[in-house]
């Protein structure tokens, strides 16, 4: 099933180290079914494992979820109570599920505004996950880009504050290890589903060079195979970080 089975891009340019993916559209997949929302977010869950599972066989190394955003709370309190039960599930069978595949997990965002049996689940699986080094995936819950960059930045002032830092010693590489990704690369490939064509508040300080992936399909459609396609189209694009491509191709 491979990338190199397709065609043989695979060799000739590099898979991405992280991809992030905005999943979105369980609840017009619900809709199309005469379902409800929530029947929409459980199938999300299903389509997660798949490509929790696509991921890991093709050696990507981090996979970047958003799951819930700290903007998701304005919707009914049905369905945030429903995503909040789907997800208790989701936990409690995760780390037996992706024990055997090395796989390791990490939330990103602010848990402090989930309920305290959710909060004290996550802490219980990423320390059970933690010497995993297989691929990890990290969760993005509670989360605002936005929202990660004040809580990064209070922690930069804090150390200014107390005298420990100089405002103009701050450098990128700071502001990057205050954030809730700190020590992983920032991902090479963003993929959103569902047709919208937006960031949603996701990762907006790491995706600053990323190349986005826009799907038609809905979330809970989304497959293994749609994730290579994306991998494939990103292998075949240029990147060039405001340089410029010499003869031999490598960005200057
Ligand atoms: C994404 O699907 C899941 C969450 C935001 C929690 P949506 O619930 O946004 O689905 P649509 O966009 O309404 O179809
Ligand atoms: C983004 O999707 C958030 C998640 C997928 C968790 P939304 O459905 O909340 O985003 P908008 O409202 O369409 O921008
Ligand atoms: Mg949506």
């Amino acid at each position: 099933m491979l990338l190199s089975d397709k065609n043989n891009q695979k060799s000739e340019k590099k898979l991405p180290q992280h991809i992030a993916i905005i999943m979105d559209g369980n609840g017009r997949w619900a809709k199309k079914r005469a379902l409800p929302r929530k029947a929409g977010h459980k199938a999300g869950a299903k389509a997660l494992e798949g490509i929790i599972e696509g991921a890991n066989e093709m050696g990507i190394r981090h996979l970047t979820v958003y799951a819930f955003s700290t903007e998701n709370w304005k919707r009914s309190e049905d369905e945030v109570s429903a995503i909040m039960d789907l997800l208790r599930q989701y936990l409690k069978t995760y780390f037996t599920r992706f024990q055997k595949d090395n796989v390791r997990m990490h939330v990103i965002g602010d848990i402090s505004r989930l309920d305290q049996d959710i909060q004290e689940q996550i802490i219980e699986i990423e320390k059970l996950s933690a010497d995993k080094d297989g691929m990890t995936v990290h969760i993005a819950l509670n989360y605002g880009g936005r929202d990660e960059l004040r809580r990064g930045i209070t922690v930069l002032a804090k150390r200014v504050e107390e005298g420990k830092l100089r405002a103009e010693e701050i450098t990128e590489e700071m502001i990057s290890n205050v954030l809730d990704t700190a020590g992983v690369p920032d991902p090479e490939l963003m993929i959103r589903t569902s047709g919208e064509e937006r960031i949603s508040n996701f990762l907006l300080w790491q995706l600053a060079y990323s190349e986005f992936y826009f799907s038609e399909k809905l979330w809970p459609d989304f497959t293994k195979e749609d994730l290579e396609d994306a991998i494939l189209q990103y292998c075949g694009r240029e990147r060039r970080f405001g340089g410029r491509l010499t003869e031999s191709n490598e960005v200057k």
